[in-house]
């Protein structure tokens, strides 16, 4: 198919460097640690592991397969290969959650991310020097609930998502992702350096790696998937929007395969950094949607030259939360353009809006609206910010995903799969249909049913 209206990225290395940098974010840095803290550990990470490798590639895959076979934005891509391959336009059902999904998890994404531009002047004006566990934890207490506060933070990277998206994301996100994202690794591995030093890394490793399944139950294992969509920006048509753009003679399994294994080396790596701090100053491990800000100032409060290592970090991490949200932002900016005529400044700026508003709601889940409840018999607290999480993360997400999957492996006919994916051996492309076909599905219905407890029912 022609290319899209849209624009096309220069090379299969623009494609790369611009999905990973949706892939890698806040959900790595942010969010993976305290997962893991939360979920017990080792076990957690093997079963994330897993769930990248068999079900995270495959659907990958399928996602920038139907993105480039269709050239639009998911919405209408989805209709419009469900007209190709004559079946029912319901398909475009995928297009329509999936924009959803992206405004709710934009509307949190954007208050996070407001976060660590805060703690960007905290650490560049000296503010956590020699911080102690006490006072990182009131510094990150302080910010938190200061609502007006938040919003002006929310507000600015929200504006800062809107421009780039208006301009349109090949321009500028090519050039950013090429070299903040080597940076940001190139720092993350100086921080395990540090928690290597003066952490306890022993301890952090053995947390991390040490497989114990007791501490494993259904609602870790829904965690663990919903991350592996999150983190890999699966399920919505994040990863289908920016396969619309790439080039036909590119290779889908190898870009796909690079991506998926830059974002996972990034959460092992924070989770690396992370955890050993966490042993060695007594903090907890399972202290939730805080653990980097209490955790990461002390770390650098006390390393020699850590204000300025301190400043850069949280800078690269803003830089790697924009180019998450950019793609959130994009299924939503191509449908108003595609079908409603709107210019990409009016669309991208409508969508940011929307979402800013959302986030109104998290912005205030961390202080007056926050409520504890329980869910599949654990406890959560922050109120609406965390349903919002659950809903997108562990729900629609993995459900946008089988979706694809099933169109991918059993609606498309494999004529069609075959010559888009190009894969050289026959045994790779049987590798994909399998994993697509039935794999993948079938694990994220069985963890779907395992958490509302009909597979206790039905073995016990
Ligand atoms: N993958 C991003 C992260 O790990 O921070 C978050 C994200 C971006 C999720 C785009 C979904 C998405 F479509």
């Amino acid at each position: 198919m022609a290319a899209s209206i849209h624009g096309q990225w220069s090379s299969r290395w623009a494609f790369i460097l611009a999905a990973t940098g949706s892939a890698v974010g806040l959900g790595n840095i942010w969010r993976f640690p305290y997962m893991v803290g939360e979920n017990g550990g080792g076990a957690f990470v093997l079963v994330y592991l897993v769930c990248v490798a068999v079900i995270g590639i495959p659907i990958m895959m399928a996602e920038v397969l139907l993105g480039r076979r269709g050239r639009m934005s998911p919405i209408q891509t989805m209709g419009a290969l469900a007209r190709i391959e004559g079946t029912s336009p319901s398909w475009s059902l995928i297009g329509w959650m999936g924009m959803l999904a992206g405004f709710l998890i934009l509307s949190y994404y954007s208050v996070i991310a407001g976060w660590t531009v805060a703690y960007v002047f905290r650490s560049a004006s000296g503010g956590l020097d020699l911080i102690t566990k006490d006072g990182a934890g009131a510094m990150f207490g302080a910010l938190v609930s200061d609502p007006e506060k938040l919003l002006a933070w929310h507000t600015i990277f929200m504006v800062m998502t809107v421009i780039v998206s208006a301009r349109g994301v090949q321009h500028g996100l090519e050039k950013a992702v090429r070299f903040l994202m080597p940076a940001l690794f190139i720092l993350l591995l100086v921080l395990v350096g540090y928690a290597m030093n003066a952490g306890d890394f022993a301890r952090g490793v053995e947390f991390m790696f040490h497989a114990d399944f007791s501490k494993i139950t259904a609602g870790a294992v829904l965690d663990a998937m919903g991350q592996a969509f999150f983190s890999l920006s699966l399920g919505m048509g994040a990863i289908m929007m920016y396969g619309s753009y790439l080039p036909q003679d590119s290779s889908i399994s190898t870009t796909t395969a690079t991506i998926a294994l830059a974002d996972t080396a990034v959460a092992v790596l924070a989770g690396l950094a992370i955890f050993p701090i966490v042993f060695a100053f007594g903090l907890e491990v399972n202290a939730g949607p805080s653990l980097i800000f209490q955790t990461l100032p002390i770390a650098f409060g006390q390393m020699p030259g850590g204000a300025f290592f301190g400043t850069l970090f949280f800078v690269l991490l803003v830089f790697a939360a924009w180019t998450s949200a950019i793609s959130l932002l994009e299924p939503a900016v191509a449908w108003l353009v595609e079908k409603r005529g709107w210019t990409r400044i009016m669309a991208a700026a409508w969508a940011g809006i929307v979402a800013w508003a959302l986030g109104i709601v998290t912005l205030l889940s961390f202080s007056s609206w926050d409520f504890s409840f329980h869910f599949f018999g654990s406890q959560k607290s922050n109120g609406l910010f965390t349903i919002f999480e659950i809903l997108t993360n562990n729900i629609m997400l993995p459900l946008g995903g089988i979706l694809i999957a099933v169109f991918a492996g059993w609606k498309m006919a494999s004529a069609h799969t075959r010559e888009e994916l190009a894969i050289g051996n026959d045994f790779g492309y049987a590798l994909w249909v399998t994993l697509t076909r039935f794999v993948a599905p079938a694990l994220v219905f069985l963890i779907f049913l395992n958490l509302f407890g009909v597979l206790d029912w039905l073995l016990g």
